[in-house]
């Protein structure tokens, strides 16, 4: 039985956390609009209303769904494995729990205390594979990805890798389910979509279905600032604290670290977005509208903030991603930094 919401049989108490994924509200910023004086509208999609709390539940519960109609795992006896130490290694450990399954998870390095506690909260079980396999994982591609879940399988009977970075489900979830939740609360009115890359399957799957609706419907994906990659500001993490989003096109078109799912098909524009811009984009949404979201989330308005202001977007819908909440990242201490970097930014 799939879990979605408008499946359940009855009445107003649901029956697994999985019956809750999706439907996230799309809200406008009236008052973020108003004091930056945008000529486009700003909606955002507000991710964290997931019941993990992040866009990284729909493709979990759909890449574990979709295993099981075709029957290739059970609870009885597969082990979930899965390599990653963001938002996908939350989602997958809390559905994993929620239907019977075992969960190995194996941690990144730089893995922040908020993410650790949070993994074994849902029991899962946490693994650390070889310092010599996990050295430059992210800038070595799905291959070195692939070697360390190919790690964890060996030493995992009855494991079943669920690779976000090369799972059509992961696409899929979004194709069936996100894309469409744009499309129809926005009235087919949406005029811009912008999104940020780590595996690729959100906004892959949203602008396919977008653009399917209307080719005239304009995707933006964000990049991060290299320069804030290479040379982080507030930490040692190696994506530079954006969490989750990372440089997938450069001047000589698409780069080593696009992953699988990605497809520069449904793209329009690239923009990069300094961690400066983000963390303004942050701070602004929050001040304004009572909303604090993450690093890839406040990237993400950063650039629909940015075409906002243009004239030629004056009246359009823009709707940004809004992947999760700023709540995961409280360790960071980004107010303290915010405000020695925010008088750089031109918004
Ligand atoms: C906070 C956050 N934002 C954005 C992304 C990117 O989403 P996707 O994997 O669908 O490309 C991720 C994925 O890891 C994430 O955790």
């Amino acid at each position: 039985m799939s879990g979605r919401k408008e499946e359940r049989i009855m009445g107003k108490i649901y029956h697994s956390i999985t019956e809750l994924v999706g439907h996230t509200p799309i809200v406008e910023f009236h008052r973020l609009g108003e004091a930056l004086g945008l000529k486009g509208r700003i909606a955002g999609k507000l991710e964290y209303f997931n019941p993990a709390g992040s866009h990284k539940d729909r493709m979990a519960l759909e890449i574990i769904e979709a295993a099981e109609r075709r029957g290739e795992i059970n609870p009885a006896t597969t082990t979930l494995v899965e390599f990653t130490s963001g938002n996908t290694g939350i989602a997958m450990a809390a559905f994993a729990a929620a239907k019977g399954y075992k969960f190995k998870i194996g941690l990144q390095n730089g893995v922040s205390e908020e993410r650790l506690k949070l993994l074994e909260a849902y029991h899962a079980e946490l693994a650390e594979a070889p310092q010599e396999l996990l050295e430059n994982v992210f800038n070595k591609g799905i291959a070195a990805f692939n070697e360390v879940l190919d790690y964890f399988l060996e030493q995992t009977p009855n494991g079943y890798a669920t690779r976000q970075l090369s799972n059509e489900d992961n696409i899929n979830a979004h194709y069936l389910h996100t894309g469409p939740e744009i499309w129809e609360d926005t009235e087919g009115k949406v005029d811009i979509f912008v999104g940020g890359v780590g595996t690729g399957g959100s906004t892959h799957g949203i602008s396919k279905y977008l653009k399917e609706k209307n080719d005239q419907v304009k995707v933006v994906i964000v990049q991060p600032d290299p320069k804030d990659v290479e040379h982080p500001i507030v930490e040692k993490a190696e994506d530079g604290g954006f969490h989750g989003i990372h440089q997938v096109h450069d001047d000589n078109g698409i780069t080593a670290m696009a992953p699988d799912n990605f497809s520069e098909k449904y793209v329009d524009d690239y923009e990069f977005i300094s961690y400066a811009e983000t963390l303004r984009a942050i701070h602004l949404l929050a001040k304004y509208e009572g909303i604090f979201v993450g690093a890839s989330a406040g990237a993400a308005l950063a650039v629909a903030i940015k075409q906002a202001l243009k004239e030629e977007n004056t009246g359009k819908l823009i709707v940004p991603l809004l992947p999760d909440n700023g709540e995961r990242y409280l360790s960071e201490d980004l107010q303290r930094v915010r405000s020695e970097i925010e008088e750089k930014v031109g918004f």
